[in-house]
């Protein structure tokens, strides 16, 4: 990231903060694709490349297959390469500007892209998909709705099917950061997937952090099971 990332994350919170005033408090993600102008240097978390701990949770774990829902997919690096090692992937955004900037990046993509709000998903996605990725999605809700964002990931799952949430770590010793995103913390995490068995939750600092996304905070990677009927 070249441009002043300082100037990009007091951008953000500004309009965050008008959003949430106009009461449409995610708002901001479309407004922030459209007027970047297919320049993804104004995308703070645009890492142009999938996310080097997914990649790695993944090629750790063959027998997971299938169908994989990307939620919030900004522009599309993850689900591209969830599709390139052979998960048949639906990938979906609020924004339609980063969905039209994914079908741009990716014309030949077999990847099925879809403008749809985690609020309130389409209903022919429960129990549909063996793999839900949730990467810096529910830190960049409001804790007002966050729940709800949380309830809805595991509605998905199959029997059998994981989720993996990625994303900055609550720790009480951390200095705080401007809002959003908000760290979460692990107790309020594992509430919110109790109903699934916990597979790992791991804590980790991104030291190669190449959107420069203020590298040496806690982060956490986390996947959950759905086990039984
Ligand atoms: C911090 S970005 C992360 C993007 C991508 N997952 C990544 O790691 O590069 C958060 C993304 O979630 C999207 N988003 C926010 N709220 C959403 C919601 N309720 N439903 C779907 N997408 C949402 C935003 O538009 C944005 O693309």
């Amino acid at each position: 990231m070249d441009k002043n990332l300082e100037d990009i994350r007091i951008k953000i919170q500004k309009m965050a903060e008008l959003a949430e005033d106009n009461g449409e408090p995610l708002g901001w993600f479309e407004e922030l694709y459209e007027t970047a102008n297919r320049d993804s240097q104004d995308v703070p978390w645009a890492r142009m490349e999938p996310h080097p701990q997914m990649v790695e949770w993944i090629a750790n774990r063959p027998e997971i297959n299938g169908k994989a829902l990307v939620v919030g997919c900004g522009l599309g690096d993850d689900s591209e390469w969830l599709e390139d090692i052979g998960f048949d992937v639906t990938a979906f955004d609020i924004s339609k500007s980063s969905i039209d900037w994914c079908r741009e990046r990716f014309p030949d993509s077999t990847v099925d892209y879809c403008v749809a709000d985690l609020l309130s998903p389409p209903e022919d996605w429960k129990n549909k998909f063996d793999l839900i990725v949730e990467i810096h999605i529910l830190q960049v809700i409001p804790e007002n709705i966050r729940d709800l964002a949380a309830k809805n990931l595991s509605l998905f799952l199959n029997n059998n099917g994981h989720v993996l949430c990625i994303g900055r770590l609550y720790e009480p010793n951390v200095v705080e950061q401007p809002s959003p995103p908000w760290p979460l913390g692990q107790f309020w995490l594992e509430s919110k997937f109790e109903d699934l068995h916990l597979v790992n939750f791991t804590r980790f600092i991104s030291e190669n952090n190449s959107t420069g996304d203020f590298p040496s905070l806690p982060r956490f990677i986390a996947s959950w099971q759905k086990i039984g009927p």
